[in-house]
């Protein structure tokens, strides 16, 4: 976090830790997912061992930010769907608009692990879990890099049947709505657009 905080990072590497912190979160969003029994034989002969239970999962990213994690997440569960969720924020009222909403047909079926960096607001967090349920999702988790309290707050009120991983809790939201100490426009500093 340290390395994505500070400014002088450059795009690269930028992209890079970003991807690996995503990928380090996964050992925890998924340590509670269902495993079964399955017989198998070593060399030394039978045992019965565990393994995800079949579960199916998709990785939700929040474009455009959102895409600089799912790489990171697809690395340790590379049979993941992959849906998209297109929102972007006006600058003035930071309000979140959709724009694009494409995922898996069976998204009812699948435990989805909805990403994007930067968890302010929480509006566009809100509006894509909105987006999501709309279309029959019903087991989802919000991963995120940095949050601010503010977000936590605004998702936890309106949708509290999902859980919010954060790699930190950071102080407060600025007057316009960036997050501090936090780490600049996420979705600049991954595709060097500023
Ligand atoms: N989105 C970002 O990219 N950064 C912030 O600090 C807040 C929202």
């Amino acid at each position: 976090m340290t390395i994505i905080r500070d400014k002088s990072t450059g795009t690269k590497v930028f992209r890079e830790v970003a991807n690996e912190i995503a990928e380090l979160m996964v050992y925890e969003i998924t340590r509670d997912l269902p495993l079964a029994d399955v017989e198998i034989d070593t060399p030394m002969g039978k045992t019965v061992q565990k393994q995800l239970a079949g579960k199916k999962l998709a990785v939700v990213p929040i474009l455009r930010a959102g895409l600089g994690m799912v790489d990171g997440v697809l690395q340790l569960i590379p049979a993941a769907k992959v849906g998209h969720i297109g929102m972007y924020r006006d600058e003035e009222t930071l309000e979140p608009h959709e724009y694009f909403v494409k995922l898996p047909p069976d998204i009812d079926q699948r435990d989805l692990f909805i990403v994007d960096p930067m968890l302010a607001t929480g509006g566009s967090a809100n509006m894509a879990i909105d987006a999501l349920k709309k279309r029959g999702a019903k087991n989802m988790r919000l991963v995120v890099l940095v949050a601010a309290p503010e977000g936590v707050r605004a998702v936890q009120e309106e949708h509290p049947d999902v859980d919010i991983y954060a790699a930190s809790l950071d102080e407060r939201l600025t007057d316009n709505g960036y997050i501090f100490p936090g780490l600049g426009d996420a979705g600049d500093r991954l595709f060097g657009t500023k």
